[in-house]
């Protein structure tokens, strides 16, 4: 069966002709088969997973050995999307070397088509060698979750003058280093409307409001599985979480009361060999 591959081409192609770009996040083989078979364009596998999937209270203890565990999982089980992922706190921080190191490790023991990293002007000479070594990178600003403890906590980000024009000029920066397309988190929507009017790369939102050229979400989020934190920007499309209680509840009462496993569950024997036993 062919498959209708989207790729960082695609990214740009979306943006010229207008059609918004869908992402969701998967840290697991299962979640990325479905949501490729549903047919989102792109899987993030986050540092959210941090959160979601590690009970963190936020995505700074998030290692490069996690993440990589969780891209390769993803990738056994995606096909059309462009599978993109996360390098954590740490990994682009310390060297444009270790930058490049870490973000290579990510297309060749993890087999992501491309990474996204946090940061503007803190972090283009990162960017540009990335990028110059051939991978791909998806830029994210606003609220930039590994900045947490210099935000003072989870907000939103651009509120004022100076601030809107810097994530403007970040924007900028980061698209003439090129990345092919920009996360933007927790930004007020006339700000990201700018942003999006202004660059060539499409820009993809999480609480950015409808004017970026696509929308990213977490899919426990999505899916009502995360029950610790719902932040307003947050739809919930399902209550998987409910659902997996509910059903956990009806096995745990059936086996208690002896009617799970019945005969259509269990294995048969021959009668006579029975006897001979
Ligand atoms: O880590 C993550 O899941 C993200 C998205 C929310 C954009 O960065």
């Amino acid at each position: 069966m062919t498959v209708d591959k989207f790729t960082i081409q695609s990214f740009k192609s979306a943006k010229a002709k207008r059609q918004p770009i869908s992402m969701l996040t998967a840290y697991d083989y299962t979640t990325a088969t479905l949501l490729d078979e549903a047919g989102v364009d792109s899987i993030l596998v986050g540092d959210s997973l941090g959160m979601t999937m590690l009970g963190y209270d936020n995505t700074l203890r998030v290692t490069m050995e996690d993440m990589l565990h969780h891209t390769r999982a993803v990738a056994r089980g995606t096909r059309r999307a462009l599978l993109i992922s996360d390098m954590p706190f740490l990994s682009y921080h310390v060297s444009v070397e270790e930058s490049v190191r870490n973000a290579g490790r990510f297309i060749q023991e993890g087999m992501a088509e491309a990474v996204k990293l946090e940061g503007g002007a803190d972090v283009i000479e990162k960017i540009r060698a990335i990028i110059k070594a051939q991978i791909p990178v998806l830029g994210h600003l606003g609220l930039t979750p590994q900045s947490l403890n210099m935000f003072g906590g989870f907000k939103v980000q651009g509120k004022d003058l100076e601030a809107a024009r810097r994530l403007i000029d970040d924007a900028l920066l980061i698209q003439d280093a090129g990345v092919f397309g920009i996360v933007l988190e927790c930004v007020p929507d006339p700000l990201a409307q700018v942003i999006s009017q202004k660059l060539e790369v499409p820009t993809i939102g999480i609480g950015a409001g409808p004017h970026c050229d696509g929308q990213v979400l977490v899919i426990q989020d999505l899916a009502g599985m995360f029950r610790k934190l719902k932040p307003k920007f947050v739809k919930t499309y399902a209550t998987l979480g409910d659902n997996m209680v509910a059903a956990a509840k009806s096995y745990i009462d059936e086996v208690r009361t002896g009617q799970f496993p019945g005969p259509e569950h269990s294995f048969q024997m021959d009668a006579d060999l029975l006897s001979k036993l």
